[in-house]
């Protein structure tokens, strides 16, 4: 009964002098070492931090001690105090983590445990792997499944997309020609593969365009968001990436389209930096294909937010074509009218005429628009009985209730372009706000 003997000493060697903080730290970690001890050890807790407030040790062992004691809402205010100051460690933030569930708290709970293990990959719990982990590492599992929603095979091609001449050509020229002559492109040392971003307002056929694309070569087509593969679980979001290239590597020829690509850049901020970076390394990696082939996929990334696209993905071999989407313009309206109108029934439509009643509609605008229309159309079927088509002076009718959505896209950009034009990225999108 050594340990018993040294405790005695240090308990009498405390009661002469309450006041040495040293002694009793000495104390509490002899303490610490025994469960029986739980009691004692508190109250020795409590009489340090009454002369040393600021004892970050003696803190996070009274953590530990609230926890086990299971009053979990003094150790978050405690946790919290600790954490705030940054004084905590990956086991007392797993343990904070833990408080918070029992607590109810989910979103603080996954939050703080999905940072732990964003950085200390090997740390994990239990506890909080059964309440939030979606997925079991190991194993050949990949977490994209051979029948994912992810997959599909369109049956659009170029020709239901209205519009986009120049943006169509770059495509075809810069991937889908590469892609069909991958030889011819080799002999002459020309690198097939890095991908393409579509940046622009929402509702100009960024999705639309890049599932047409797969359309137009027969290929697949994934379409993921940025993310999901984020959310599908921080600290695995890197083996989720290599499992969704995978996919596409094993499905070729395959058009891997990656929306919301800003989505990386933003989430760094709130991922804490070095959790973020690596997603961003090991998605660069991916897409420069470093140790796996990439011939035959076609990554192309989109985003409605290019100021919040990370730098590094503009660099050569990456997403180094970048092609801005702008709304369609009157010609480019009016094809995409006739696309959408064609299995309606309409009468002498003057397409001109619309187009030229729509300033700033984006795609889905028109959609909308069309979509007001034929309901008005119902409505006046249902209340005489006789369904008429839809005419010119139906559309724009139907404008009058529907406000273009690219107009607030445009204001962001403009200034953020004026602000930060790093490389050119708003060249086209100040050229295009000129001629409008
Ligand atoms: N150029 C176009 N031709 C035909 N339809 C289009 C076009 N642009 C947009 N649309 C229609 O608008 C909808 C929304 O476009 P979407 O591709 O989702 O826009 P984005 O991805 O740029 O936000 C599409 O589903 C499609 O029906
Ligand atoms: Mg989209």
């Amino acid at each position: 009964m050594y340990h018993l003997e040294e405790l005695n000493q240090l308990e009498q060697a405390i009661t002469a002098s309450p006041d040495n903080v040293y002694i009793r730290f000495l104390l509490i970690q002899k303490l610490e070492a025994y469960s029986q001890y739980q009691a004692q050890l508190k109250d020795h807790l409590d009489a340090l931090l009454r002369y040393d407030r600021q004892h970050i040790e003696a803190k996070k062992m009274l953590l530990k001690v609230y926890y086990t004691q299971k009053k979990y809402s003094a150790a978050i205010i405690l946790g919290e105090e600790l954490l705030d100051a940054e004084n905590l460690g990956a086991p007392e933030k797993i343990l904070l983590a833990k408080a918070y569930l029992k607590e109810n708290n989910h979103g603080r709970a996954q939050e703080l445990y999905m940072e732990v293990v964003a950085l200390h990959p090997d740390r994990n719990d239990e506890e909080l792997d059964k309440a939030f982990r979606m997925r079991e590492t190991g194993g050949d599992d990949t977490d994209i499944g051979e029948d994912s929603d992810f997959m599909e095979k369109p049956n659009i091609n170029f020709s239901d997309v209205g519009g986009m001449q120049g943006v169509k050509k770059e495509i075809d020229l810069k991937i889908i020609k590469p892609l069909e002559h991958v030889e011819l492109y080799k002999q002459y040392g020309k690198k097939v593969g890095g991908g393409i971003l579509l940046y622009g307002p929402p509702g100009c056929g960024k999705t639309y365009l890049a599932r047409a694309t797969a359309g137009e070569i027969s290929a697949k087509f994934i379409n993921i968001g940025l993310s999901d593969i984020l959310d599908m679980w921080v600290g695995q979001s890197e083996k989720n990436l290599t499992a969704l290239f995978d996919k596409a590597r094993f499905n070729t020829p395959c058009v891997l389209f990656i929306d919301e690509i800003d989505a990386l850049g933003a989430k760094r901020s709130d991922m804490r930096q070095s959790a973020g970076k690596n997603v961003i390394n090991q998605f660069l990696s991916e897409l420069d294909g470093v140790d796996k082939n990439n011939d035959g996929v076609l990554v192309i990334g989109a985003t409605n937010c290019p100021w919040h696209l990370d730098s590094a993905f503009r660099r050569p071999g990456r997403f180094d074509r970048i092609i801005f989407v702008p709304p369609p313009d009157a010609q480019g309206k009016e094809e995409i009218l006739k696309i959408m109108l064609t299995k309606k029934p309409t009468k002498d439509i003057d397409y001109a005429k619309i187009a030229k009643n729509t300033k700033d509609y984006s795609g889905a605008d028109l959609e909308a628009l069309i979509d007001i229309a034929v309901e008005e159309k119902l409505e006046e079927a249902m209340s005489t009985g006789v369904p008429q088509p839809l005419t010119t002076k139906d559309l724009i009718r139907a404008t009058k209730k529907h406000r273009a959505t690219t107009v607030e896209w445009f204001q962001t950009a403009k200034n953020y372009a004026m602000f930060a034009n790093q490389s050119g990225l708003y060249d086209s999108i100040l050229d295009y706000m000129k001629k409008r």
